[in-house]
């Protein structure tokens, strides 16, 4: 399955094999931008009658122009009622359409409005155009008659060096989602701890990236108990993965990503119903892996490292129990009262081992807590930090991605029920607030770090099978945190 490409259109003669125009119910079509011969065929087109630019609607017509030999008008309902969902859903629509019509190449124009207009509208338009094709099909038997689009040219009336940044940006993170996306949805058995720090190494080489893969003895030499422990249980034994690498002078940023290649909870075992999505247990790492991509492809000037726990979640005679208790890198001792807690008992080696670097900003993205999925649905993630000011910076980043984010709290009450009857620490606490208390946990693990930010995105990461639009892992991070690096380190 191929990306779509994006480009500009040249205004005076537009190319393609279909010309496609977005049309606001009771609006002419954006037409400003055509040239002559083409504009009287959409305003014939229009008058014509039954054309009401409903959502959905759907009107073609041919005309004499052997560059442009097709136009079609697609509906986008009310004006005053687009938002960021619907005009995703209307673009991979309209892209679908226009492949089932046989268009390979196809010029588009959208009418002004708040989210079709600027830098931030333009580069998530460009984003959602270069995807709406994306399909994991791996491990599908190949269709060889597809139609796919395969050339986008936008007909916008900016054209300046910003959005020409736009384009270039938009389409390496639209890239770094796909690769995203392909590996969190590469299932279980095949995508163990050991194929993810493969992947891994494999990226590195291709990025000129250092890589680091910590096997089970280097694991015990350097104190991971928390990886080793919830490993412990896996016939496919645990990795951790660091990866550094150098674009510029800019800040030092971390990220660290959960890695659980399959999440059956452990000895505190899991219902079966939909346990398959555990499968996406991995996503925070997946993530983190294709922002690197997007950031290090984008040659951002700053100091990236990554830090990937790797595991697998399974109950078996070697695995860890309730009532165990581990010491993790940082000295500090977990009592492990459940086993189905063990994304913060991995992160929290990977996220000591961090924070010893003193990084100038930590980020830190998992599929934590269902509690935070109660609390904040399937479209956006929770974030906790201490930082207002990486809060503020964040919110920001994730607005112009079109990826909603809101911060939780980090109350010290939590911090506090995290304490353990005989270790220092315990795995979970009472009953209530527990995407609070899981961050709350994690915060024990971020030494001197003071920008450190955590995002449960147990329900953005993926759309499962009770959730909209097409199944699998969606990529949820990347946009928002490659917006999030280039206003850290503006040169690009
Ligand atoms: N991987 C899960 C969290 C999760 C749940 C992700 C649903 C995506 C969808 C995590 O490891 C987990 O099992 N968390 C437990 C914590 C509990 C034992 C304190 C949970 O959320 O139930
Ligand atoms: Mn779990
Ligand atoms: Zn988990």
């Amino acid at each position: 399955m191929g990306m779509v490409t994006i480009s500009l259109a040249p205004l005076d003669r537009p190319t393609g094999d279909l010309l496609l125009l977005g049309c606001f119910a009771g609006e002419e079509p954006p037409m400003a931008l055509l040239p002559d011969g083409v504009r009287a065929v959409v305003q014939e087109l229009v008058r014509g009658g039954g054309w009401h630019g409903r959502e959905g609607q759907h009107c073609e017509a041919t005309m004499e122009r052997e560059e442009l030999p097709r136009v079609a008008l697609e509906g986008l309902g009310k004006r005053d009622e687009l938002d960021l969902g619907r005009l995703q859903s209307w673009l991979a629509k309209a892209v679908a359409q226009a492949a089932r019509d046989e268009a390979q190449r196809v010029v588009l124009a959208l009418p002004e409005h708040e989210l079709t207009r600027g830098a931030a509208a333009t580069g998530r338009i460009i984003r959602w155009l270069a995807l709406a094709q994306y399909r994991f099909d791996r491990f599908r038997e190949r269709d060889e008659d597809q139609r796919e689009v395969r050339e986008v040219e936008l007909l916008l009336p900016d054209r300046g060096a910003e959005v020409a940044r736009e384009m270039a940006a938009a389409q390496e993170v639209a890239a770094g989602i796909a690769f995203a996306r392909d590996l969190a949805n590469t299932p279980p058995n095949v995508a163990t701890p050991e194929w993810m720090s493969d992947q891994a190494e494999l990226l590195a080489a291709e990025l000129g990236a250092e890589c680091e893969v910590l096997a089970t003895e280097d694991l015990e030499r350097e104190r991971m108990g928390g990886v080793l422990a919830v490993g412990a249980g896996s016939e496919n034994p645990p990795r951790m993965v660091r990866l550094s690498w150098r674009g510029g002078d800019g800040p030092h940023v971390t990220l660290v990503g959960k890695g659980v290649t399959f999440d059956t909870g452990g000895i505190s075992i899991k219902p079966s119903k939909d346990m398959d999505e555990m499968k996406y247990d991995k996503c925070g790492a997946c993530t983190v892996l294709g922002l690197l991509r997007a950031a290090a492809k984008l040659r951002l000037p700053l100091r990236l490292e990554v830090f990937l726990p790797l595991v697998e979640n399974m109950p078996d005679g070697r695995s860890y129990r309730p009532g165990d208790i581990v010491r993790c890198r940082n000295g500090k001792t977990v009592e492990v009262l459940n086993t189905d807690a063990e994304g913060r008992m991995i992160l929290a080696d990977a996220m000591a081992w961090a924070a010893e670097s003193a990084p100038d900003y930590l980020l830190e993205l998992s599929t934590l807590t269902g509690a935070c999925v109660v609390a904040l649905g399937q479209n956006g993630a929770g974030l906790y930090t201490p930082s207002d000011a990486l809060a503020g910076d964040l919110a920001d980043a994730a607005e112009r991605a079109g990826e909603r984010l809101w911060r939780m709290p980090l109350w010290p009450e939590f911090k506090e029920s995290m304490k353990g009857t005989h270790a220092d620490l315990r795995n979970v606490a009472g009953r209530w607030g527990g995407a609070n208390a899981a961050a709350a946990f994690l915060s024990h693990f971020v030494g001197d770090v003071a920008r450190w930010a955590h995002l449960d995105i147990a329900g953005p990461a993926y759309v499962g099978s009770d959730g909209e639009g097409s199944k699998g892992a969606t990529g949820y991070g990347v946009a928002l945190g490659v917006d999030w690096l280039r206003r850290l380190a503006p040169a690009f």
